[in-house]
């Protein structure tokens, strides 16, 4: 099946949502108002991608290593993550949009902490799209956490190997990252902002994730960006390690001696 083909509901994309400093910068302003256009604009791409009809959305909002910013900037990111709950639980709980806030809650503050319960609670039965918001996030704590989890609560099934063990990690991870309903894979893994690296983002469920950068600052991204690299993501080719169809036809008729090899 080419990617085209695969329904969006059958999707997860995944945004590391970078830039907001620096397109503030720019403009002469402070990186508190860059972070204040960063949660408009991941308001409204979140709406865009709820109607184009996209299963899977995991957001990375603050990584385990954003606690090294001043005191002031973190401060104003997490005054705007309580704000966006406040604000957009009740239109996620009407477009159907189910909300997890992944990642370590223990270095939050309690009214953080509720806010992201009582979120999580309200939209529970959200059908429509799955909205996942990695905050406190470092993939490498996740694994690590999720190893240990599995170790101790299925050693057998982790000892296993193979198909079993990843299934068994897997549940962990989702545990661990208070994700009780393990979202699939990634299929497409975004960045803004010009950098192309991954600073410590799904580094498990990005296995085989296509990976689509763009300069252009978070502020400034919209849905058409969205679906433009949806559409390049529809183009490529993914063989998982295999081979496409007709690559399998073609191999398989022009059997080659190993031995040729030696020969050179
Ligand atoms: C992304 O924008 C938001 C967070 C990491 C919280 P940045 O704040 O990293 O913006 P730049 O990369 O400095 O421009
Ligand atoms: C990654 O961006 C984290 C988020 C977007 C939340 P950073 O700006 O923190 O990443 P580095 O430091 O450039 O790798
Ligand atoms: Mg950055």
């Amino acid at each position: 099946m080419s990617q085209s083909e695969i329904p969006l509901a059958d999707i997860h994309v995944a945004i590391i949502m970078d830039g907001n400093g620096r397109w503030a910068t720019a403009r002469g302003r402070s990186r508190s108002a860059g972070h204040l256009a960063g949660a408009r604009a991941a308001r409204r791409l979140v709406e865009g991608a709820r109607e184009l009809g996209l299963g899977t959305l995991t957001l990375y909002a603050f990584s385990g290593d954003n606690w090294k910013r001043p005191p002031g900037e973190v401060g104003t990111l997490m005054r705007l993550f309580r704000r966006y709950l406040a604000a957009e639980t009740a239109r996620c709980v009407s477009t159907g949009i189910r909300l997890s806030i992944i990642g370590r809650r223990d270095r939050l503050s309690s009214q953080l902490r509720h806010a992201i319960d009582a979120a999580e609670s309200a939209t529970r039965d959200g059908d429509a799209m799955h909205l996942r918001v990695a905050v406190d996030y470092s993939a490498r704590d996740a694994i690590l956490a999720a190893a240990s989890r599995a170790a101790q609560s299925d050693p057998t099934g982790l000892a296993a190997g193979g198909a079993q063990a990843r299934e068994v990690f897997a549940a962990a991870l989702g545990a661990v990252s208070h994700d009780l309903t393990p979202a699939p894979d990634v299929d497409l893994l975004i960045r803004t902002g010009g950098e192309q690296r991954l600073s410590d983002f799904l580094l498990w469920e990005c296995a085989y994730a296509e990976l689509w950068f763009t300069s252009r600052a978070w502020p400034d991204f919209t849905t058409a960006d969205l679906l433009t690299a949806l559409g390049d993501f529809a183009r490529r080719n993914r063989r998982f390690g295999g081979l496409d169809a007709e690559e399998m036809v073609a191999a398989s008729a022009i059997p080659v001696r190993v031995s040729s090899l030696a020969a050179g």
